[in-house]
């Protein structure tokens, strides 16, 4: 195993990690807890309004978080490729396609305001979109082109990730989240897209040796 493979599998490893950590924080805090119990007092005051938009997207897009890892696996697509499409249906269907949409209904009563809610709104459109790139492109057979717009999809699903790392990083530092709260909203997710194309288009031979090799 080479160095660059190594640090490489690391990195996948512990964003793997990062991505289960918050999958599990959504699955206890929203369905072990009442609506919002672990967020600001303002935030817990729309979700109690709003209760099944909130829990259908934490469960959702939960699951795309906790699967999303699994599917660059090499070992499992070319070992199990029927468990490859099963999990890639529920990632695409319960986790972006319902994921999506209720973090798109959620924009609109995001906190921030409307900065916030349009950087919100804009990652949900592009979440939804670049899921739909990827199964047209694998309906279609095409399955470099599936890989490559799967790898940019997750990078955003790893907003989550992202998002709660700035927030209490910004905190900290002593920025008000009202301040803190609109930038994160783009901070969290146009940095992956920038970082997945950058990866995609590095000068490598093929596109399957460009893509993370997980559990290989
Ligand atoms: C990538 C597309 C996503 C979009 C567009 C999106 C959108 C949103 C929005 C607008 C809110 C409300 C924020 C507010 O009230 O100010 C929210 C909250 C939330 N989202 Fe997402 N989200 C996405 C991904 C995810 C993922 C992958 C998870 C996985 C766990 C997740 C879990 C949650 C949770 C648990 C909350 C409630 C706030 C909290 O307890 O931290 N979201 N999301």
């Amino acid at each position: 195993m080479t160095l660059s493979t190594f640090s490489r599998r690391g990195t996948e490893a512990m964003l793997a990690l990062m991505a289960t950590a918050v999958a599990a924080y959504a699955f206890i805090a929203y369905g072990l807890q009442p609506a919002g119990a672990s967020v600001g007092e303002a935030m817990q005051q729309v979700y109690r309004l709003n209760p099944i938009v909130i829990h259908t997207h934490a469960f959702a897009a939960g699951l795309a978080l906790l699967l999303g890892p699994w599917q660059f696996s090499t070992r499992l697509r070319t070992r199990r490729p029927r468990l490859h499409r099963w999990i890639g249906r529920t990632y695409l269907l319960a986790g972006i396609v319902v994921g999506g949409v209720s973090g798109l209904l959620l924009s609109r009563i995001a906190q921030g305001g409307w900065v916030a809610q349009l950087g919100f709104a804009s990652l949900a459109v592009v979440w939804l979109y670049t899921g739909w790139r990827g199964y047209r492109a694998i309906r279609q057979g095409e399955r470099a082109q599936h890989r490559r717009w799967m790898l940019r999809n997750h990078a955003l699903t790893l907003a989550a990730v992202s998002l709660r790392i700035y927030i209490p990083l910004f905190l900290a530092s002593g920025v008000p989240f009202e301040q803190a709260y609109p930038v994160i909203a783009w901070l969290c997710w146009v940095p992956h897209l920038v970082v997945a194309q950058w990866w995609l288009n590095r000068g490598r031979t093929s596109v399957a040796e460009a893509l993370p090799t997980m559990a290989r």
